[in-house]
């Protein structure tokens, strides 16, 4: 029988980032290298969870024992998170998701026109880890916050308007932690608690967060 912290719980974990098609060849996207959510999928299976990790186009490894799905686009990372949470028992967002996409995909390659400036017209992406907290009997859902200054506040107001349980924030400013390295430092912020962790391996730090949410869970049901 499974043993851990998460012995015998389900968990989706979203990882990476989105890609969003301009046309057939170009497309929208950001530098998360889907360490950080993969690291998560790796200590929780480590815990004794059943892990489903819905990524983003990266270049890492799967860990061993964890069932992934490869998305492409916000709408798909949400179509997967919604049919696979409808089983879980934690949900934790840890991609980067495009806040807006392009309005319209090209059918064909946009061509070079004579005109210095072109505009683009974006539209908003639904917001996934809100769609999925709001849900009549959610389960206990896991933000990250990627923060370039107010840190903390920015979280706090992050946690409350998207209904989550926990927000981990990071600070993106930064280029020794955050997006595409080795190492994280993270604030950890609950309705009535901060708590800071320091700079570490990622595949530390996603250990201790995993400690982390297995006691908030218990704590909460
Ligand atoms: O992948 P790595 O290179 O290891 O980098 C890790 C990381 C920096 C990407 C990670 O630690 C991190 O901060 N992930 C969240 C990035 C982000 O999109 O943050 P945000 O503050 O914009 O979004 C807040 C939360 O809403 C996040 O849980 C995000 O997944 C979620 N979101 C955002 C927009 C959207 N349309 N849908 C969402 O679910």
């Amino acid at each position: 029988f499974e043993t851990g912290s998460l012995a015998g719980l389900r968990l989706t974990i979203t990882a990476g980032p989105t890609r969003e098609p301009l046309d057939p060849v170009r497309y929208i996207s950001n530098h998360s290298s889907g360490k950080m959510g993969f690291s998560l999928a790796q200590a929780a299976v480590s815990a004794g969870a059943h892990v489903t990790l819905i990524s983003g186009p990266v270049n890492l490894a799967t860990p061993d024992h964890v069932t992934r799905l490869d998305i492409n686009s916000a709408q798909d990372m949400l179509q997967a998170a919604e049919s696979d949470t409808a089983q879980c028992d934690i949900f934790i967002a840890c991609a980067a998701v495009a806040d807006y996409r392009p309005s319209a995909v090209a059918e064909h390659k946009i061509k070079k026109g004579k005109e210095e400036i072109m505009e683009l017209h974006l539209i908003k992406n639904p917001d996934i880890v809100a769609t999925i907290a709001s849900k009549v009997n959610a389960p206990f859902t896991v933000g990250f916050a990627a923060e370039t200054r107010d840190i903390v506040s920015y979280a706090q107001d992050k946690l409350v308007r998207k209904k989550l349980d926990l927000i981990i924030a990071n600070d993106v400013s930064r280029t020794d932690i955050g997006f595409n390295s080795d190492d994280n430092a993270v604030t950890l912020v609950t309705a009535d608690q901060v708590t800071e962790l320091p700079m570490m391996r990622k595949r530390q730090l996603a250990t201790s967060l995993i400690d982390h949410i297995a006691q908030l869970y218990k704590a909460n049901r």
